[in-house]
């Protein structure tokens, strides 16, 4: 039957790519491909002892319907997370969602009419391209460096195309690994507030550093109220909880209040409540220290193989934190063509060019490096050597 789908369904594309890396969840397969923790240090025992607590208790107003901004004692916890980090903001000025995707989501819903021009980095998160993108977005795409985003390429931008909002994700980035600079967190500040144009700091890997200067985000620089901060607990605690939150002014806020209302009423009243419990009753500072430890340990044989492996046409980033960093073969390589011979020679990776909103970066592929052991690492990369050196 011919379906009457509203005209945005043409813009919410099924991607050739993930057919491909499916073939690549089989067990002989080590996979660089996907975002995924290491699923051993999820804190399943005391996950449990929370979900035990809080049901043990004998109050059924934890499996009823709540309000929509979220479990107050929850908000407070993260208003104090967030005030560590340079922002002074309190649970009014925040919204609890169901992981940041959620947050991207609903903020787009708020922002964008079809035909909206978005600026992004270049290359960007891929979930945030195909959101924006489902809405009927058009894309600006800013250069970016060692530093991350090209902050004069982006003013000179916002002259010219006036873009109605600004995505990026400044810190240990998705795809890249890259950090945008102190310098240029707290020019981008004063641009925001020059020009009135709101960004959306997407910040779900902020706390997995493991060398480096701690960076506040650009949220902490952010004195003219511009910037929409997007947190998670995915990287921290574990992905399928399901559990973000969004750090706006009140007035957005209430509007997100109202566009969640639609999507699903509130997020999950258990899930909130165990994880209040989960935050305030066991060691999070440690388990995210154990976090740290490994997957700083995991990026540091990732890049020692690199270097043991590839010669100087092949260019790689060296991220201070997160899980991924991205490799840049010469130019007359195709990282979409290779794939399946890379799946073929029991390895995976992302091929880069997905993640340029515009088109580009068919040389270049996102390597992760959380969800491997060592010995896995170490074996995927000398696989893919020998694919790319052949
Ligand atoms: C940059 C970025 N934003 C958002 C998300 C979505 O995270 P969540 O699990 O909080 O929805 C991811 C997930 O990998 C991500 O890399």
């Amino acid at each position: 039957m011919n379906y009457a789908f509203a005209e945005r369904v043409n813009h919410m594309e099924s991607s050739a790519i993930r057919e491909i890396l499916k073939v690549a969840e089989s067990p002989d397969v080590i996979s660089l491909a996907g975002g995924l923790p290491a699923p051993e240090l999820f804190p399943i025992q005391e996950i449990q002892e929370a979900y035990n607590h809080v049901l043990g208790a004998n109050d059924p107003s934890v499996l009823q319907y709540s309000t929509t901004e979220g479990y107050l004692p929850l908000r407070e916890d993260i208003a104090e997370k967030m005030k560590e980090k340079g922002m002074h903001v309190s649970p009014d000025n925040i919204l609890l969602t169901n992981g940041s995707q959620q947050g991207l989501d609903l903020i787009a819903k708020l922002f964008i009419n079809p035909g909206d021009l978005i600026a992004v980095e270049d290359p960007t998160y891929l979930g945030a391209i195909q959101t924006f993108y489902s809405y009927q977005a058009n894309f600006l795409t800013v250069p970016t460096d060692k530093e991350g985003i090209n902050v004069d390429a982006l003013e000179t931008a916002i002259k010219l195309q006036q873009p109605k909002l600004i995505y990026l994700t400044p810190t240990y980035k998705n795809p890249t690994g890259v950090t945008l600079s102190l310098e240029r967190r707290q020019h981008l500040a004063k641009i925001l507030a020059k020009y009135n144009i709101p960004l959306i700091e997407d910040d779900p890997y902020g706390e997995l550093r493991y060398s480096g200067p701690v960076i506040q985000p650009v949220k902490s620089f952010d004195t003219a109220e511009r910037i929409i901060y997007l947190g998670t607990f995915s990287k921290t605690i574990a992905p399928g909880l399901r559990l973000g939150w969004v750090v706006a002014s009140k007035e957005i806020i209430a509007k997100l209040v109202l566009a969640k209302q639609g999507t699903d009423l509130h997020t999950g009243t258990l899930l909130q409540r165990t994880t209040h419990y989960y935050l305030n009753n066991s060691q999070i500072e440690k388990h995210i220290e154990t976090i740290r430890q490994e997957y700083g340990h995991r990026r540091d044989i990732m890049l020692k193989e690199l270097k043991a492996n590839f010669s100087g046409e092949v260019s790689w980033t060296e991220p201070s934190g997160g899980m991924f960093l991205w490799v840049s073969l010469p130019e007359h390589f195709n990282t979409v063509s290779l794939l399946p011979k890379a799946v073929e020679a029991k390895v995976a990776y992302v091929p880069g060019a997905p993640f340029y909103a515009k088109g580009g970066g068919l040389n270049t592929l996102r390597l992760n490096f959380s969800n491997s052991s060592p010995l896995q690492i170490q074996e995927g990369i000398k696989r893919l050597a020998q694919l790319f050196n052949k």
